[in-house]
């Protein structure tokens, strides 16, 4: 049943005042809901339906009285309510099975613990209810639960009341003080202990803010308390947009299908974005929970006040929230280092980067393929399988180039400011509704009437409405007797699924020039592309005689475009050593190897020496540069990814992508070998750990350095530097230094990587995140003699693998699937085999995480054969199943009719 956003008409009904009961029990919970409901003035009358997802109905009364009812599918029709526009109360009385709730939507128990996730569609797991976020209704909740087992009760909003009852139990009671949608109802009953930190807000209100967790965990929540204080900061610093609660609290749960969820109030967490200490986190983890903190926090304001009209409106709150966090990294990563401009804006572009990795890699591929999809979709069979990296990373790269056209460069307003005054108009003529992605973008436009943004609204609203990854090419020509730069972009978009045509895109272009030794001749411009095709003119540049300029395309990545450019080996070492850019620096690094790559791809003979002595030299000058920081050393010297790569290619071999990969790295680690060790030398050290951005970039880079020393032992048979990162390992005073080192003798696969990781395991075996990554770094691991997928199925077996925990599901099955494709892709079909057993074994447990998996195989069209055909024949296996989730039904067959 697909579900069109053409279809859209407003609820016949609201639902003005929830109150809801629980009497909290694992096996059956009993659920009072009792609603003030009218009929809505504006819609024709009719019956009154209400979803429900496997409920057991105990009694339904209008008014007090009891009253006829009739089941539709699963939705409860109520037709005989009071005429006329009066509201009326209606009661509902259901039982659930929380502890057999395996799906993790609705009302389920994870640890002995109760936890609630609704988005999109699991409050109808909870109560016959309009689970639809256009109806906004205010909350009062009683929880009810044995008083040993369940101290804490937490629901959204103020706590009002709480007291003890008969027979050991005992109540709390809740009301939220804001409308809203029932996707954000919460609740939370078990053990837990909690840090506090009281704050003052600029207003002078105090807020109590608290972070729940097992005991035992207290010591890993500094961090995301910290994270949650910046947010709090920051959304009044950047957006005027201050916290409208009381009491806002966070509680972390190891049973999640996502990463986190913004509920009113009562934000519930994967455990892997809040726990963090310095034994048990890396510097990625410190760096997600920052970011994910930051994310719910503010979704409080683009998400919660102002919510979607509709579940094709996500983006609206998902872009939009995305952006907002990578502006939060970013501005937190520069205040950091705010005495050093330099360092400041390095750092924000390492961020820039890998937001920009992230799209490329997943987001990119997805546009490409048979889930393709508008940021805002036009249809759906199922919503979640559309929480999707186009919805959030795309979507932010929307509202991001919003932001830069909402500039006023008559008025000297920037896009920043522009963007903060739209956000202010957004928020005046919409809080307290639920709205579309059109509102959101009219209000940016309105507030920046002089904007390249107003003038194209309509036509920049294009990418909201058509998917596809727009194409730009580029030429430029130097007229020396003028000395005028004419730059001609021409776009185009290819097809996707129902989409054969598309139109233009306005697509910001940042644009600059550098001479032939690297100054800066042009400084930034931002160019707007709106036609098919289109040049620009840049008259009177300072260039010498007989030189021709260097161009600089897209800085910062201003446009979720490929940009398409001949550059020469000479202008991409250019734009690497000097541009003032330093997205593009490292762009520059990213397209050299990139082409060295697709050339050893295309040739015949085996791999070796992929990379010229040019670019080897560029590359070791980076390293070596000390007016450059780790973190983008690391980043230029990280080789684009095999995904990346197979994304440029029409007929994809993986297992030649990955060789040729791998003969890069070598090739690094072996003409580079004492730079590395210098590396190593000078970036490690000892001292207390702070996750800061300098620190982690110092860590990234030494721990690089091992991983390409270790794999250049293995060639060289050198014992030291395997002895040294075995040592490392041993002694290290953090996680980051000790996972990077295990990685680099796993990686190398080093006859030490065994008794590493044994040692591994029995330091860590009872912190179910780091055995996470235990299992994730041996499923990811180089495929050198074929055996990672038996290590796999063996390692399914270990006492510490659980499927039905989505974590751990995601490092053993996710890693190797969908993150291993040496290992994954193999020429006797084992690896896609193992894949369809699992979708099939986890589509019977959790769907939605099933569904996520099941895209591990979305690009099989452009497979070389014979892995074409037996992913081919591993879906159509999948498919001819006849009781498939809608979730996992819905990714096959759109795999299928590709
Ligand atoms: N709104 C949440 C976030 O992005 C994601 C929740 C998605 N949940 C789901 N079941 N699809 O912060
Ligand atoms: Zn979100």
């Amino acid at each position: 049943q697909l579900i069109q956003r053409a279809d859209y008409t407003a609820p016949a009904f609201w639902i003005d005042t929830v109150d809801l009961t629980f009497d909290l029990d694992p096996a059956k919970t009993r659920v009072l809901n009792q609603m003030r409901v009218r009929r809505n003035p504006d819609v024709a009358a009719q019956p009154l339906r209400l979803d429900g997802d496997e409920l057991n109905l105990a009694r339904v009364l209008v008014n007090g009285q009891g009253t006829s009812f009739k089941m539709d599918g699963s939705q409860l029709v109520l037709e005989n309510l009071p005429e006329g526009h009066e509201a009326f109360d209606l009661e509902i009385f259901t039982t659930c099975n929380p502890a057999k709730n395996t799906k993790l939507m609705g009302l389920y128990v994870s640890n002995d613990s109760f936890f609630t996730q609704c988005e999109a569609e699991g409050f109808r797991r909870i109560t016959y209810f309009l689970d639809r976020p256009d109806v906004m209704s205010n909350y009062s909740v009683t929880l009810r639960a044995d008083k040993k087992a369940f101290p804490v009760l937490l629901s959204n909003g103020n706590l009002v009341d709480e007291g003890t009852l008969e027979d050991g139990r005992h109540f709390a009671r809740w009301v939220d003080p804001h409308k809203k949608p029932c996707y954000l109802f919460a609740l939370v009953a078990g053990q837990f202990v909690c840090r506090e930190q009281r704050v003052k807000a600029p207003s002078g209100k105090e807020h109590l803010l608290q972070v729940f967790v097992r005991s035992g965990d207290l010591d890993k929540t500094e961090h995301a308390m910290n994270s949650l204080m910046a947010s709090i900061k920051w959304d009044e610093q950047r957006f005027n947009l201050s916290l409208d609660l009381e009491r806002f609290m966070i509680v972390a749960t190891s049973d999640f299908n996502m990463g986190a969820m913004e509920n009113k109030g009562l934000n519930i967490f994967n455990t892997k974005f809040v726990l963090a200490n310095s034994a048990t986190a890396t510097d990625m983890d410190y760096a997600n929970i920052e970011s994910v903190v930051g994310h719910e926090y503010f979704h409080n304001w683009t998400g919660n006040r102002v919510t979607c009209r509709d579940w094709f409106q996500l983006s609206l709150k998902e872009g939009l929230t995305v952006f907002r966090d990578q502006e939060f990294s970013q501005d937190l990563a520069a205040e950091a280092l705010k005495d050093n401009p330099t360092a400041a804006a390095s750092a924000k572009a390492v961020k820039r980067i890998e937001d920009v990795r992230l799209l490329r890699t997943a987001q990119f591929p997805e546009d490409a393929g048979p889930m393709a999809h508008p940021v805002r979709p036009d249809s759906y069979v199922e919503i979640n399988n559309f929480y999707t990296v186009t919805i959030y990373e795309k979507g932010s790269e929307v509202v991001r180039m919003m932001q830069t056209l909402a500039a006023t460069p008559a008025s000297n307003i920037s896009g920043r400011e522009g963007f903060a005054k739209g956000m202010s108009l957004y928020f005046e003529r919409h809080d307290g509704q639920a709205v579309t992605c059109d509102d959101f973008a009219q209000a940016i436009a309105d507030a920046n009437p002089g904007s390249a943004l107003a003038t194209h609204l309509t036509q920049f609203k294009r990418w909201y409405a058509q998917a596809g990854t727009p194409r730009v090419q580029a030429s430029g020509s130097y007229n020396a007797d003028t000395r005028t730069y004419t730059l001609s972009m021409s776009q185009s978009c290819p097809p996707s699924p129902g989409q054969d045509h598309k139109e233009p895109f306005v697509i910001p272009v940042q644009f600059g020039l550098l001479g032939a030794d690297g100054r800066e001749v042009l400084s930034t411009q931002l160019l707007v592309l709106t036609e098919a095709t289109q040049s620009f003119e840049f008259k009177d540049l300072s260039l010498q005689a007989g030189e021709e300029p260097v161009p600089s395309i897209l800085r910062g990545f201003s446009a979720p475009v490929v940009l398409e450019k001949d550059f020469t080996a000479t202008q991409l070492l250019t734009l690497l050593a000097h541009d003032t850019d330093p997205f593009n620096q490292w762009e520059a690094a990213q397209r050299l190897c990139l082409n060295a790559a697709l050339t050893a791809v295309a040739a015949s003979d085996a791999p070796t020496h992929v990379l010229d002595a040019a670019l080897v030299q560029a590359l070791r000058t980076v390293l070596r540069n000390p007016a450059l920081d780790a973190a983008f050393k690391d980043l230029v010297l990280t080789l684009p990814s095999e995904t990346y790569i197979a994304e440029q290619l029409e007929v994809v071999d993986p297992q030649r992508i990955h060789a040729v990969r791998e003969s890069m790295r070598a090739q690094l680690a072996r003409e580079l070998h004492d730079d590395w060790a210098w590396a190593f030398e000078a970036h490690s050290e000892n001292g207390a750990f702070s996750p800061d951005p300098v620190s982690s970039g110092r860590r990234a880079l030494s721990g690089m350095a091992l991983t390409m020393l270790c794999l250049d032992a293995r060639t060289t048979g050198d014992e030291v530097w395997p002895g040294r990162t075995y040592q490392c390992f041993k002694d290290a005073h953090n996680m980051t230094d000790r996972f990077n080192a295990l990685s680099a003798l796993v990686g190398s696969g080093l006859e030490l990587a065994g008794d590493a990781l044994q040692r591994f395991y029995n330091l860590f075996h009872n912190e179910a995140l780091v055995m996470d990554k235990w299992f994730a770094l041996q499923a990811g691991s180089t495929d050198r003699g074929g055996n990672i997928l038996s290590l796999v199925r063996n390692l399914m077996l270990h006492p510490d693998f659980h499927i039905k925990n989505p974590n751990r599901a995601r490092s053993l099955i996710f890693s190797f699937c969908s993150a291993n494709p040496g290992a994954f892709h193999r020429s006797d079909a084992a690896g896609y085999v193992f894949w369809s057993e699992r979708v099939l074994e986890l589509d019977a447990i959790n769907p939605q995480v099933a569904a996520r998996l099941a895209r591990a195989l979305d690009r099989w069209s452009k497979l070389a054969e014979p892995y074409r055909t037996a992913a081919h024949e591993a879906i159509k296996r999948i498919a001819a199943k006849t009781d498939l989730s809608n979730d996992v039904r819905e990714v096959v067959s759109r795999a299928l009719s590709n």
